[in-house]
């Protein structure tokens, strides 16, 4: 299945999608560099660029530390990526002219910008992205090293599409790429309707 739209939008937009069924192959440094290449170049408030990555390759030392983060449910299928990359969003923001940091507004907003193009970026390199909300929100503060200060924000599994085959059977009904709501279903001129 391919995605069609209403509009001539980039085709990028409509060949992104979140495969659960990867390959098992290495994704190298270099790769995952040009990734955070990519994502460095989001907008963000005051150019604060308040985004940080936390990485492993699949065979790195670290790779059993971030999977062991993932929820079972997600696990099961991630540990096949070739690499796992968690967002985070630092909640300080010292402001142009301010003395004292404050807690950033956009933070996470920024973070969602550079997620984007990573994963826009990631398709043009042959990998497929999945980001994950399924972690364990209260260890991976400690095990990232992100204390109090940064925002877990999401997981990112990393890799080459695989067969789906190796899926279970209700996740194989799921590994094609998803509809979306009609624009008019979200976007509205001067104000949201009543
Ligand atoms: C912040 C975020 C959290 C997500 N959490 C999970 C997750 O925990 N497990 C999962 O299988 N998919 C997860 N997804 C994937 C979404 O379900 C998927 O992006 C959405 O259904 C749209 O499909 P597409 O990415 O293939 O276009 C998450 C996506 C985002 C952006």
């Amino acid at each position: 299945m391919t995605r069609t739209t209403d509009r001539a939008v980039s085709p990028q937009f409509l060949a992104r999608w979140s495969p659960r069924a990867f390959d098992g192959s290495a994704v190298d440094e270099g790769d995952l560099l040009t990734l955070f290449d990519a994502a460095r170049w989001a907008p963000s408030a005051y150019n604060y660029q308040p985004w940080r990555f936390v990485w492993a390759q699949r065979d790195d030392a670290g790779w059993n530390d971030l999977l062991g983060l993932l929820l079972p449910f997600n696990a099961a299928w991630a540990r096949e990526a070739g690499a796992l990359v968690f967002v985070l969003s630092d909640r300080q923001i010292l402001a142009p002219g301010a003395s004292e940091p404050q807690e950033a507004t956009t933070a996470s907003f920024d973070a969602g910008a550079a997620w984007a193009l990573l994963a826009l970026q990631a398709e043009t390199l042959g990998l497929a992205t999945h980001a994950m909300a399924g972690f364990d929100h209260a260890r991976a503060p400690e095990v990232l090293g992100a204390g109090d200060r940064f925002k877990v924000e999401a997981a990112i599994a990393i890799g080459r599409r695989g067969d789906k085959a190796q899926l279970p059977e209700t996740l194989q009904a799921r590994e094609v790429p998803s509809p979306r709501k009609d624009v008019h279903e979200f976007a509205f001129a001067a104000r949201l309707p009543g």
